[in-house]
């Protein structure tokens, strides 16, 4: 058995990755590390909990004698980080959070994986996931490249690239077997609802507002999470240690199209009259320093390792609201406490 170490899996992304693992791999064992943030939701992971390749820990990247005896004991030999802070919002309301987790935990675990490792790198490898917010935004035109400039504008997207630095500076100088992506946005099954597509699909059922930053002209490149579980499953094994790799869908959208195109298909999977959904659209205060686009140029990627996205959006969309409409238990039970009130102090109308 390989002792695989995956953080931050009972995250939105995290959880697909541990299933995709656990269940492909069953030579691995899977250690699932998270401190169970707001986030983090051992409900996500109901499925695979039993397997005996599987094993959870509860705990916080940010205390570091925690992680290094966590990596003396179970002795990884491969590490795939995902935890973090990742909603852009809530670094704006509190900074130092996410640099604590994602730039302090970042090292951290850096550091167990070099004392454990120590200078025996052979069969090891170091993934560290990133965004690709830390590029910063992009005008009407072009693609981030692995070659495109750090330029991140929030909270979030500086703690990312700050934990970017780290992961390539301890390949650098110590030796360490990284390798990093940078994703797109993500949607799918098990996202929190704070995000943009679930917020929006639990507002349409509930016939709450639908909180539409400025003008609802921001674009975003959206990627289905299956995919990138994939992806990261391909770099994990084939990945050129010390490489980059950009992750994304190809599948630009201005955030009011995709808003409509959510409406309409929600009016009919609720059997609502066409146009009723859309008058739930609410125009509030933009997010300061609110990134205007993000679009990814995975060739690399394609070209070199294979990997493509498998779903077409409109594919991908449909069986999205499927799953949250069909999950209103899940959704129900995390939309309660601290996001609660988290939502109640977010929005000011404009
Ligand atoms: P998420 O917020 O859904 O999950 C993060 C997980 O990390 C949660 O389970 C949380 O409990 C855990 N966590 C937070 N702080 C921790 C700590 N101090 N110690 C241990 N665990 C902790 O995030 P996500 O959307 O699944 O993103 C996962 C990773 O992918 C992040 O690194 C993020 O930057 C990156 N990413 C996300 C997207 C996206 O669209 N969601 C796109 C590109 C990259
Ligand atoms: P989000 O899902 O927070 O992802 P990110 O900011 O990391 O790209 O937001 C996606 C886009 O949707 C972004 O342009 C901000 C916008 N947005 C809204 O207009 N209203 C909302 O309530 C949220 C959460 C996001």
């Amino acid at each position: 058995m390989k002792n695989i170490l995956i953080t931050g899996g009972a995250g939105f992304i995290g959880s697909h990755v541990v299933r995709l693992f656990v269940n492909k791999y069953p030579g691995y064992h899977i250690f699932n590390l998270d401190k169970l943030t707001y986030a983090g939701n051992l409900a996500n992971l109901r499925d695979i909990e039993d397997k005996p390749n599987y094993t959870f820990i509860k705990g916080d990247i940010v205390d570091g004698s925690f992680v290094q005896q966590l990596f003396a004991e179970h002795r990884f030999e491969g590490v795939i980080h995902l935890a973090a802070e990742s909603h852009v919002d809530r670094s704006i309301a509190n900074p130092l959070e996410f640099v604590m987790t994602n730039v302090v935990g970042t090292v951290n675990l850096l550091n167990a994986a070099r004392n454990l490792w120590n200078g025996n790198f052979e069969g090891r490898r170091f993934y560290h996931i990133s965004t690709d917010e830390v590029y910063g935004s992009l005008g009407n035109k072009g693609l981030f490249t692995e070659d495109t400039a750090y330029d991140p504008h929030s909270p979030y997207s500086a703690s990312k690239a700050g934990s970017d630095h780290f992961v390539r500076a301890y390949h650098d100088t110590f030796g360490i077997p990284v390798v990093v992506s940078n994703c797109s946005n993500n949607y799918g099954s098990y996202q929190f609802p704070e995000k943009l597509i679930p917020l929006f699909i639990n507002n349409i059922r509930n016939k709450k507002p639908l909180p539409v930053y400025g003008k609802g002209e921001n674009i975003r490149d959206w990627l289905w999470v299956e995919d990138h579980a994939r992806a990261i499953d391909v770099i994990y094994h084939d990945g050129i240690t010390g490489e980059t790799y950009n992750i994304g869908g190809h599948n630009e959208w201005k955030n009011i199209d995709l808003i409509k195109v959510m409406c309409r298909v929600m009016d009919r999977k609720l059997g609502r009259s066409e146009g009723e959904s859309e008058k739930l659209i609410t125009y509030v205060k933009d997010r300061a320093g609110h990134d205007l686009r993000y679009a990814i140029d995975s060739s690399k990627l394609q070209r070199e390792l294979g990997w493509k996205p498998s779903l077409q959006f409109e594919e991908g969309i449909e069986k999205t609201i499927d799953w949250y409409l069909a999950n209103e238990e899940w959704l129900s039970n995390v939309t309660s406490g601290d996001y609660l009130r988290y939502y109640e102090s977010q929005y000011v109308k404009r």
